[in-house]
């Protein structure tokens, strides 16, 4: 077994795919030590700041003080304290659905759904670029797969029409894609589950907390707040901490509890976890002003590379591609900036399609101009290196 996985991991290096870990400390929002060195954290989910806030850090810190440090069961046997119900609750109610349930994680979560609700006869509509996680998901489903074009609507309904059953059909989409940064046409896919009557699953992990009106998400970006069949987000990304949500009708979320195993066999999240969460979310839906800052530093970041020449696709929002091509190239760009001080990494296949390796910008709140400034001048200048400006 040894030799054998030696040498797949000597080809894994000959394709310049090879992933090794970098272990990093936060000293802030934005910046973070590695190796010894400070550097500016361009590759961070947490949007809008929140995991060092001081009062989300500081109910956390209560949790403990209270709970203690983990719950040490499952959720179905004692691991559902009570933190649990009240957050559960805030958590529909901001995003306008009836129902939540919280998983350990967006990956749990969405396996959970997807291997557990369509069933043997049913038919998935998944767009092509969906995360890794409903691919997951999906290998694990008794239904039939079809995928369906990136963001394309024509596609879905062309393949609607040919695949599709009233009533047996789920479309599954992210709504924002974790590593293109475009949106869903959610109101077009809605507006065809009217006409196909299908189910509709839509994975909001990037977002919540930053996109429309109030801020819930990209649903209410739409216009249809609660509108989703079945709703997923996470509490990892802009919210800064961790756990991932499901929202739903009560007889969904009454069956997901019953039979979902990725909610029933495992251990039920820690008390600072949830605190944490109940922290952010109480903070997020009282004032907008996070998701303010953090859409003038995203439009900053945007128009300095815009500006500088890079073609940012169709993106929108904190997520910014920089679609360098081949694996190596990507990797070199990675280590040009890793040396000017900014900390970021190359996604590669399978992570990304064949082709399409790059780098993968997130803006966040706590970024100064200052550092905007620094950052849009180095990968502008390392751009022009590999030839992409
Ligand atoms: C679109 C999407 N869905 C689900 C997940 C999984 O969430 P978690 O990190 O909580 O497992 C992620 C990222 O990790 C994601 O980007």
């Amino acid at each position: 077994m040894k030799n054998r996985l030696a040498s797949m991991l000597k080809e894994i290096r000959g394709q310049g795919n090879y992933r090794s870990i970098r272990y990093v400390r936060p000293l802030c929002a934005a910046t973070i030590i590695h190796g010894g060195r400070e550097y500016l954290n361009l590759c961070s989910n947490s949007y809008l700041s929140l995991h060092l806030h001081p009062a989300v850090m500081e109910a956390a810190m209560s949790a403990v003080g209270n709970y203690g440090t983990g719950t040490c069961s499952s959720r179905s046997v004692s691991g559902s304290i009570d933190l649990y119900e009240k957050l559960e609750a805030a958590v529909a109610r901001y995003k306008g659905y009836k129902k939540g349930l919280i998983f350990p994680t967006g990956y749990m979560a969405n396996i959970g759904i997807v291997s557990t609700i369509p069933d043997k006869g049913d038919v998935i509509f998944s767009d092509e670029l969906n995360h890794s996680s409903l691919i997951d998901a999906m290998r694990l489903s008794y239904a039939k797969k079809v995928i369906y074009r990136h963001r394309d609507a024509g596609d879905l309904e062309r393949k609607l029409k040919k695949h599709g059953a009233r009533g047996k059909s789920f479309v599954i989409t992210e709504s924002i894609f974790s590593m293109d940064g475009d949106m869903a046409p959610l109101a077009e896919i809605m507006e065809l589950r009217d006409r196909y009557g299908f189910y509709a699953i839509v994975d909001d992990a990037h977002g919540t907390g930053i996109f429309g009106k109030g801020g819930s998400g990209v649903e209410e970006y739409w216009r249809l707040k609660g509108a989703a069949d079945i709703h997923m987000a996470t509490f990892g990304k802009a919210m800064g901490s961790f756990g991932a949500f499901v929202l739903s009708d009560p007889v969904v979320i009454e069956y997901l509890v019953n039979r979902a195993r990725t909610f029933m066999y495992t251990t039920a999240l820690p008390p600072a976890a949830l605190a944490a969460s109940q922290e952010a979310l109480d903070i997020v839906s009282g004032d907008l002003s996070f998701k303010e800052e953090l859409w003038r530093n995203i439009d900053y970041m945007r128009s300095g590379l815009l500006g500088a020449g890079f073609d940012l696709k169709e993106s929108t929002g904190p997520i910014v591609p920089i679609v360098v091509g081949k694996d190596a190239d990507a990797v070199k760009m990675q280590k040009i900036l890793m040396n000017e001080g900014f900390f970021l990494q190359a996604i590669r296949p399978p992570t990304v399609p064949t082709g399409t390796s790059r780098l993968r910008l997130t803006v966040v709140r706590g970024f100064s101009r200052e550092q905007m400034d620094r950052a849009i001048e180095a990968i502008t200048a390392a751009g022009r290196k590999m030839k992409l400006v």
